[in-house]
């Protein structure tokens, strides 16, 4: 099939990526000259797991280009997805002006039947919004033509994306139109061989189970968090409750690890929208206001235990901060909480020795200008001259470090773990002081 991917970032190229890999001609179009010139090289501009393979393999093949000009890239693809960015307004709605400029250049340029497929995550309604900007533009063109508008939204993670792509749990398509149903049916059938698993629904339906899915998972997070806190002061440990109750099929084992606070680029925003969405249509969405308080306080929980442990006053202190993409596997700084962590720490007058396995080059850039930061080279180098250990990011290289060289280099044998990574027990066997998250009845008492 002919398809056209609109916007080459984390979700357009992904997706543009995978459905070339299943024999479909895929264009994507990018505003971005730098983005698109890189793409045409070969190279990939964000980091994720896999991707570089399937781009190139499939550029290669001649199945996947990349391209600026905009009429040649709507005039190719019977299937146009849209994946452009919809960042947070001021007021926390998402901002739809990009997803609707696509949905115009669309309808200036189209020639004949499209499948109009909103990818970004939008509000309940955006269809509408473009199926009435194609509307728009055709007529200005004095032209009335057949086309679809369906909303498939994505649940890629990052640093797992290919994979959530090529084996999905599920593919939501919303759409009121039958051939366009076809087509998306069609577009899906291989990725699903052994198991259905299309679900075909009316189009705010499945704008809406985007937002809900996020909702939901980041509510568990900021429930566990609350648990955790209230676990330390009542003498229980939150691992030990988390396998209690995750073994409950009705709750399941994922996503209820309690840590730093959730960030990325869709849990907090996507709460904000959806609680944006609740206020404006006249339901106050408490839970969900809940859900995004806790979060902010969360981020702010290591300082805290930081300040409890030094003191107000973080003059003269080195701190080292391993992990500082919003979660591993990925370069990503968006509402990372080691941003809040740095920038409280800072504050402070703390000095701040940090290190990411993948993301310097990104913290350099989203960190610039905030001072005392050194960036080094490696987790060990980190903790040289430093007073204590940060853990914000839960990197598998973390997770089995020299115990004994950080007991030996930290001038306080002091770990801040914010991903509950070491066994309490353990650390105080090799005589470092541990403060994890919601577990401080896992440390065996001195007696
Ligand atoms: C998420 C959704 O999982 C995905 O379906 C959607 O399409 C986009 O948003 P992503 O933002 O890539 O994906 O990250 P995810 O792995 O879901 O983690 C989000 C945040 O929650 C991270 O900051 C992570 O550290 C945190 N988290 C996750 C926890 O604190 N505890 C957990 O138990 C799980």
């Amino acid at each position: 099939m002919k398809i056209t991917v609109v916007g080459a970032g984390y979700v357009g190229l992904v997706t543009g990526a995978c459905l070339a890999e299943m024999g479909n001609h895929v264009v994507c179009l990018d505003v971005d000259e730098r983005k698109i010139a890189m793409l045409q090289r070969g190279e990939i501009p964000i980091h994720e797991p896999g991707l570089d393979a399937v781009v190139q393999r499939n550029a290669a093949a001649g199945r996947l280009q990349f391209t600026t000009d905009v009429a040649s890239a709507v005039g190719h693809g019977t299937l146009q997805f849209i994946g452009v960015g919809t960042p947070p307004d001021e007021d926390g709605s998402a901002d739809l002006q990009y997803v609707l400029a696509a949905a115009r250049n669309i309808g200036r340029h189209m020639t004949d039947y499209k499948v109009i497929v909103d990818k970004s995550t939008v509000p309940v309604g955006t269809a509408d919004k473009v199926r009435a900007a194609v509307r728009e533009e055709l007529a200005a063109r004095g032209l009335s033509m057949d086309y679809a508008v369906v909303s498939n939204p994505e649940f890629l993670k990052e640093g797992a994306a290919v994979d959530d792509f090529m084996r999905p749990d599920r593919v939501v398509v919303g759409s009121d139109d039958e051939r366009a149903t076809l087509l998306m049916r069609a577009v899906y059938a291989p990725f699903m061989r052994n198991h259905d698993k299309l679900i075909v629904m009316d189009v705010r339906s499945a704008e809406f189970t985007k937002y809900a899915a996020n909702a939901m998972l980041a509510t568990r997070i900021s429930f566990m968090n609350e648990l955790a806190l209230l676990a330390e002061r009542v003498g229980a440990d939150i691992e030990l409750v988390r396998k209690g109750i995750g073994s409950d099929p009705r709750i399941g084992t994922h996503f209820l690890y309690a840590g730093a606070g959730y960030g990325g680029s869709c849990f907090p925003k996507d709460v904000k929208a959806l609680i944006h969405i609740g206020a404006d249509n006249g339901v106050p969405l408490q839970v969900l206001n809940a859900v995004e308080a806790a979060n902010e306080r969360q981020k702010h929980v290591l300082v805290e235990r930081v300040v409890a442990r030094f003191g107000e006053d973080l003059t003269g202190r080195t701190l080292a901060v391993w992990g500082l993409a919003f979660k591993p596997n990925t370069d990503d700084m968006r509402e990372a909480p080691s941003r809040v962590v740095i920038a409280e720490l800072v504050k402070r007058g703390a000095k701040i020795r940090a290190y990411d396995p993948v993301a310097m080059h990104e913290a350099q850039r989203v960190l610039e200008g905030v001072p005392g930061v050194t960036f080094v080279t490696g987790q060990q180098a980190a903790l040289e001259g430093a007073d204590a250990l940060l853990i914000v990011t839960e990197w598998k290289e973390f997770r089995n470090p020299d115990f004994e060289f950080i007991k030996a280099t930290l001038k306080q044998p002091v770990v801040f773990d914010g991903r509950n990574l070491y066994e309490p027990a353990l650390m105080k066997a090799f005589g470092i002081e541990y403060l994890a998250i919601g577990r401080a009845a896992a440390l065996p008492s001195d007696a």
